[in-house]
């Protein structure tokens, strides 16, 4: 089989956040003044894979925006990381998702007003079967239930990795947890989805109930916990100087996970390399403006990343 052409290929949602640090939410009729403000684009695969971008990786995103401003930033945006973006779909009667974050000075935590737009959702006959099956892993959130079904069996039939950003039930779920070879799910995800109350009973659930090769639980700043042939590795959140902003954190931990499965990394080592990313990540305001690149991350990881190559 010749090389892959891409190391990750995302799959799924891309959104234009407009992104403000307060020093408190304000109450209903109160103003609140923003200490600081900026746009950028947002979205669980887009992030995770201009996460890849920035270090190094080739990379691609599949989705769809509406025929508006922000649909043209954030195809602008792709571009400018170097994202391919030849199966990125424009629906010219819809509209992009939009979000508005509001981002809380002392912790760093955020919350988020969104509306997902009305552009289409992708379906099956969108695919590329070829395009998908030149990654060395594929990356699915839940944006295009239908065409995240498609596109994981298509991988899974190739041999190549399907990691998968599970937030919220959606109507292929049972589908995308069984499809995904590396589900890298947050903690209230997985509580919510197996009804247990404790994260350890319920990972345990999912890892008979489905038997991918392996389970990461993402715990926010209480970091991750893997899984794997009977072995569980705890990884502790990376410690940044200042949290300045969280919105984003599992996007790049998921991008740098499957950059990693591509570069190799043993699950233990892969933890360590997504914790980094993710909370190098939270050092400034947005899901992208802390993310590190290849030549920062020199200094901070201790295998060396490839060379940039050139998209071919
Ligand atoms: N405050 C933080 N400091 C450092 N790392 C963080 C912080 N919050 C999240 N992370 C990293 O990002 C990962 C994903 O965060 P989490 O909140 O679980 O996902 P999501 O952003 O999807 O809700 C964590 O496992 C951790 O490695
Ligand atoms: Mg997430």
């Amino acid at each position: 089989m010749s090389a892959p052409r891409f190391d990750v290929i995302g799959i799924g949602g891309c959104a234009w956040d407009l992104l403000g640090r307060v020093a408190r939410y304000p109450h209903p009729g109160e103003k609140v003044p923003l200490l600081e403000f900026r746009e950028q684009g947002g979205g669980q695969a887009a992030s995770a894979v201009v996460s890849v971008a920035r270090l190094g990786g080739r990379t691609a995103f599949v989705g769809t925006v509406g025929d508006d401003a922000a649909g043209a930033n954030i195809c602008r945006e792709f571009e400018a990381e170097g994202v391919d973006t030849s199966h990125l779909f424009l629906d010219p009667q819809g509209t992009s998702h939009l979000a508005f974050c509001a981002v809380l000075d002392a912790s760093g935590e955020r919350a988020i007003f969104f509306t997902p737009g009305s552009k289409r959702r992708l379906q099956p006959a969108d695919l590329d079967p070829e395009f998908l099956c030149s990654a060395g892993c594929l990356l699915l959130d839940t944006h295009h239930p239908e065409a995240h079904v498609a596109a994981a069996a298509l991988a899974r039939q190739a041999g190549i990795p399907v990691v998968t950003d599970l937030e919220h039930a959606v109507c292929c779920i049972e589908e995308l947890l069984r499809l995904g070879t590396h589900p890298v799910l947050p903690e209230r995800f997985l509580l919510e989805h197996t009804g247990e109350t404790d994260g350890e009973r319920a990972a345990i659930r999912l890892l008979e109930r489905y038997q991918p090769r392996a389970l990461v639980v993402t715990r926010g700043v209480r970091g991750s916990i893997g899984y794997q042939d009977d072995e569980v590795y705890h990884q502790p959140a990376y410690q940044v100087d200042r949290v300045v902003d969280t919105t984003g954190a599992g996007d790049v931990f998921h991008g740098a996970f499957a950059y990693g499965l591509v570069l190799g990394y043993d699950l233990p080592t892969n933890l360590e390399f997504a914790s980094l990313v993710a909370g190098l990540k939270c050092r400034r305001l947005g899901g992208r403006s802390g993310l590190p690149t290849r030549e920062e991350l020199k200094e901070l990881w201790r295998l060396p990343l490839p060379e940039a190559p050139l998209l071919q």
